[in-house]
Formats: C-alpha cells, sequence, structure tokens
C-alpha cells in the first residue's frame, strides 16, 4: 500500500504529526504548500491533515491554495483517512474543525474517509469534526495532551491497515 500524508502547518505541530504517521506507515508526509494534484491521487490511502486557527479557518496553506489542489483532484472512490490537531482546553468550542471541513471537500468529491474514531476521552463542547457522535478522523491535542498522542496514533493507524 502506498500512503502519502498531505498536512499543512503553521507552528509546526501538524508537520511532526504528519511525519510520524508517514514513518509509521511507510508513507510519504508533503506539505500541502508543495503538493501537486497527482501527490493526491498516486496512493491507495490518501491521509489529509490540518490544524485549525479560529472558528472555520484552515491552516493558511490549506486555505489559499491547498483546497484547490484537492479540488482539482480525482478522488472519486479514493480511501482517504484525516487527522486533526486542536488544542481543547483554549478552543472547546472548535475542536480540531479543520476535521470537520476536510470531511466535507473529500466527501462532496466521492472519497471514501475510513479511519473515525470515538470522542470518549477527549474534554470539549462542540467541533465540526463530529459526524454522529464519532470523529470523522484522528483528533490530536498537542498543545495540552501531547502525551497521550502515540497511543492514539497507533490505534488509528492498526485501525487504518
Ligand atoms: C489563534 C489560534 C486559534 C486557534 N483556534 C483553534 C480552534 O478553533 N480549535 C482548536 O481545536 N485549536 C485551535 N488552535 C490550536 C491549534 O490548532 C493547535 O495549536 C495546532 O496544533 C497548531 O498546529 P501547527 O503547529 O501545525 O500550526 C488555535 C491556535 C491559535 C494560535
Amino acid at each position: 500500500m502506498s500512503v502519502n500524508v498531505i498536512y499543512g502547518s503553521d507552528a509546526g505541530a501538524t508537520r511532526a504529526v504528519a511525519s510520524r504517521i508517514a514513518k509509521r506507515v511507510q508513507g510519504k508526509a508533503i506539505d500541502v504548500a508543495q503538493a501537486t494534484t497527482a501527490d493526491f491521487e498516486t496512493c491507495s490511502l490518501l491521509i489529509l491533515g490540518s490544524p485549525i486557527y479560529g472558528a472555520g479557518d484552515l491552516q493558511t496553506d490549506w486555505e489559499f491554495g491547498g483546497l484547490d489542489k484537492l479540488a482539482a483532484a480525482n478522488l472519486a472512490g479514493k480511501k482517504v483517512a484525516l487527522f486533526g490537531t486542536g488544542d481543547q482546553a483554549s478552543y472547546p468550542d472548535s475542536f480540531v474543525d479543520a476535521m470537520g471541513l476536510l470531511y466535507d471537500q473529500v466527501v462532496a468529491k466521492g472519497a471514501i474517509v475510513v479511519g473515525f474514531t470515538a470522542t470518549a476521552g477527549y474534554v470539549y463542547t462542540a467541533s465540526k469534526a463530529e459526524r454522529d457522535g464519532k470523529f470523522v478522523g484522528l483528533a490530536l491535542d498537542e498543545d495540552g495532551e501531547s502525551s497521550k498522542s502515540d497511543k492514539r496514533i497507533t490505534a488509528w493507524i492498526s485501525q487504518l491497515l
């Protein structure tokens, strides 16, 4: 299986997580600022990740250019998994919202989203990344709960593979 992990990152947390995930699945971590439309297509599992910066704002490189590349890619029937970084203590009303925004984009393009996870164990009040009581992907809090990330990543990867 070939895996591309395409991420955006302002401050580096999401980049570091993308590298960890890519290493574990022997995939490639690609910054969305440098990604080509082909990078979204030429893999058997596509993993997308983004932090969220305020209500409704995807990370800058997703916002300015990344979503256009995604929109240009043929994702019909493609297996896609999502991860989001956030901070549940400081932003409990919009925890990892970016995952929900990416979810809507890829579903509209006919992708099959895998890797939903339980919301148990997180403390927040609202998230756009929830569907039917589950997160649409892997939620990570590198600001307040980085010690839990390894376990969460491991469980998620075994769920994906
Ligand atoms: C101005 C600002 C707004 C933020 N807004 C949210 C938010 O609405 N929800 C959330 O879960 N995290 C929020 N965060 C936390 C970031 O998403 C989190 O720190 C993330 O790990 C940053 O990723 P990066 O280092 O890859 O840029 C915000 C952080 C900042 C600085």
